[in-house]
């Protein structure tokens, strides 16, 4: 439908591991013979014991279960670390950029980052913590981070990373769903100047978690904090009394590695269970061919390891594969929209991978910030975490990238590990705001709401139809839950909860959640999180929160709220609300907006319509649907005659 073409430049087509043909061909065996395909590419990590057996994973309730590589054996944090140290141990693998550029960076050989991680293992296992024991790291964006991802890797405990944006409440509730008794953390966290309080966050937290008796704390911003005796130990001086050998644990394949947690539909955030053998090949495979990554290139992905893509990409892809990995502390507009391209020419980065909300706001500075740097050494530029609009596209790849550099659209979830539908730098023509085609060994199929296929160019709603060795394992603690949130809305197909069209080309053009979780600044977040959020404040009675369109969020938060009978609201409430909010959840979870209600639309068996409001929280009140069926129809003319007038 006369999408803009971008032509793979001739230079990549000559020169990239892949070029357009040889996509085709590699694409065709993964889905044609994955036994072949994957046991031929699991052989990119070192095994202790080389696996025998490929793939056994079935979808059917009646025998569902995933299994990659099962009677496998490895060690993650070896494959990151210890295989390098011959060939690359004074290469850099960690280039760390801080808040302020004023505060230098540092420099972590593998070497180095081998010796740290095991010394810190050593810690972690000083202060017993045994293999299979779940770890909780809260920590700011510093290299420690990754010495304690890759120390729990090492020693088979498994790390649940929660974002160090997380209040005191989420983060209680991370650690006490999954029974850790060991939080990581620092004094306090820098971002664009201002100070995170983590070490008192994890206090606060800790009074709910009566199971944890071991805090590690690093001294980071150098602040005051008071230390608990007997449960709170200094990172340095700890770290110090270890020996610097530590063996790396031999784990199966299956043996999980890490819990992330991810908002869903309903109820609370799930603890999404990645195991070690396939996340680990899915990781490091697709961070090579996405990227085409060489050894010893600057990469950088701009993501915060509390999220799935910081895991991937910027810690278990690239440190897999030999990469020099740069970690920026920072934020874009600190202390000017300059920053990420300041930092661009300070490393020389050859390939960075962005947030288009990071993109929006930067592109609304104007290109001057841009265009007073260099970004020379730039050759592939990369997308992640919500669609980008093509205008964002556009200026991405003209202003940043000077039209000389590919972007890779990068569509994934935190479910699958690693990236699903991409562009390959050197394979696939470009159309801005397409995913486009999907990575090898990957299924992708548009079904109807009834499940039935769709084929050729259409819309619907995107299902993966066979598993892939990234895909998450679990939900810890509760597979059931599993499997009725991702295999059971259609039989026997992974349900990813997008929406998606397919154009005349097969492009894949990923359109946004089409369940009742909603993207914020690329941050996933469920609706229900925050109207149980809201309802926890003694004045709401209900409420009921939808996304809406947002310049350079990709998304907003529109609540509605409706309060306890005696309650006048005002003003003053609003404003106490969205800290409310902000105290419950995190700043992420910031309403944008919040319409006093009183009363909400609900059908006559007390269901909310979403539908209703969704429409106006995106002000499309021509377009509202049969209201017919509602217990109350004049609730809606109230809401619409009510709703803020926005900018
Ligand atoms: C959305 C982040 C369009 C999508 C890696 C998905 C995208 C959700 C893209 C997962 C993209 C991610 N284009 N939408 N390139 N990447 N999404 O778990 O709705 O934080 O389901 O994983 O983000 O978010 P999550």
């Amino acid at each position: 439908m006369g999408a803009t073409v971008y032509p793979v430049p001739a230079q990549w087509a000559e020169n990239a591991l892949v070029d357009e043909a040889r996509y085709f061909e590699m694409y065709r065996q993964s889905v044609e013979d994955p036994e072949g395909f994957w046991a031929e590419h699991g052989k990119r990590l070192d095994w202790i014991r080389p696996f025998t057996k490929v793939k056994n994973a079935s979808y059917n309730e009646a025998d569902f279960g995933i299994r990659w590589f099962e009677d496998g054996t490895l060690n993650l944090s070896a494959n990151c670390l210890d295989r390098h140290l011959a060939e690359r141990g004074d290469q850099i693998a960690i280039l760390w950029e801080p808040d302020s550029p004023s505060t230098p960076h540092r420099e972590i050989t593998y070497r180095q980052l081998h010796e740290q991680v095991c010394r810190f293992a050593n810690l972690l296992k000083a202060q017993g913590v045994k293999r299979g024991e779940r770890v909780t790291i809260y920590l700011p964006m510093v290299p420690e981070a990754a010495v304690a991802m890759l120390a729990c890797a090492r020693i088979g405990a498994i790390h649940s990373i929660v974002f160090a944006g997380f209040s005191p409440d989420a983060l209680a509730g991370r650690i006490v769903d999954c029974d850790s008794r060991i939080v990581l953390t620092s004094d306090e966290g820098l971002r664009g100047g201002k100070k995170v309080p983590l070490k008192a966050n994890v206090d606060e937290a800790l009074k709910q978690c009566p199971g944890v008796n071991s805090v590690i704390v690093l001294r980071h911003t150098g602040a005051d904090v008071p230390m608990v005796e007997g449960r709170d130990v200094d990172w340095a001086s700890g770290v110090a009394a270890q020996s610097a050998e530590c063996a790396p644990e031999e784990m199966n394949a299956e043996d999980p590695l890490f819990i992330l947690y991810t908002s869903g539909s309903t109820g609370k955030p799930k603890g999404v269970l990645h195991t070690t053998g396939g996340y680990s090949v899915w990781a490091s495979m697709t961070h090579q061919y996405v990227f085409d990554y060489r050894p010893g290139q600057i990469y950088w992905c701009a993501a915060d390891i509390g999220w799935v893509t910081g895991h991937s990409y910027v810690v278990y892809g690239p440190l897999t594969n030999g990469a020099t990995t740069v970690m920026f502390e920072g934020v874009p507009n600190f202390p000017d929209p300059s920053r990420f391209w300041q930092v661009v020419d300070k490393f020389k980065v050859e390939i960075f991978y962005g947030a288009p909300t990071a993109l929006r706001a930067l592109m609304r500075e104007g290109d001057d910030w841009v265009k007073k740097t260099s970004r020379q050494s730039l050759r592939l530029l990369g997308s992640v975490g919500e669609p980008i609009n093509p205008e964002a596209w556009e200026w991405y790849h003209k202003v940043v990238g000077d039209s000389r550099c590919p972007i890779v659209d990068t569509w994934w979830q935190t479910e699958t590990g690693g990236a699903m539908i991409t562009p390959l730098p050197g394979a696939t023509p470009l159309k801005p705001g397409s995913a486009s085609r999907p990575f090898f060994g990957v299924k992708p199929a548009l079904v109807d709401n009834d499940g039935n296929f769709l084929e050729g160019a259409t819309d619907g709603c995107l299902v993966i139809t066979d598993s892939w060795p990234g895909q998450m394992r679990t939900v810890w603690g509760d597979h059931e839950r599993f499997f009725q949130t991702y295999f059971s809305t259609f039989k026997g197909l992974y349900f990813t909860g997008d929406g998606c069209r397919r154009d005349e080309d097969g492009y894949y053009w990923i359109t946004g959640r089409i369940d009742d979780v909603i993207n914020v600044s690329g941050h996933r977040m469920g609706t229900a999180e925050i109207e149980s959020a809201l309802v926890a404040h003694a004045k709401v009675a209900e409420a009921a929160v939808v996304g809406m369109p947002h310049d350079i969020k990709g998304q907003g938060i529109y609540a509605f709220v409706t309060c306890n009978a005696e309650v006048e609201p005002d003003e003053a409430l609003r404003k106490e609300l969205i800290q409310w909010v902000r105290h419950e959840i995190g700043p992420i979870a910031t309403p944008d907006v919040i319409q006093f209600a009183p009363g909400l639309p609900k059908t006559r068996s007390g269901k909310i319509m979403r539908r209703i409001l969704r429409k106006i929280g995106e002000n499309d009140m021509s377009n509202l649907g049969d209201t017919s069926t509602l217990a109350d129809p004049s609730v809606v003319d109230n809401l619409v005659a009510n709703r803020p007038q926005l900018e």
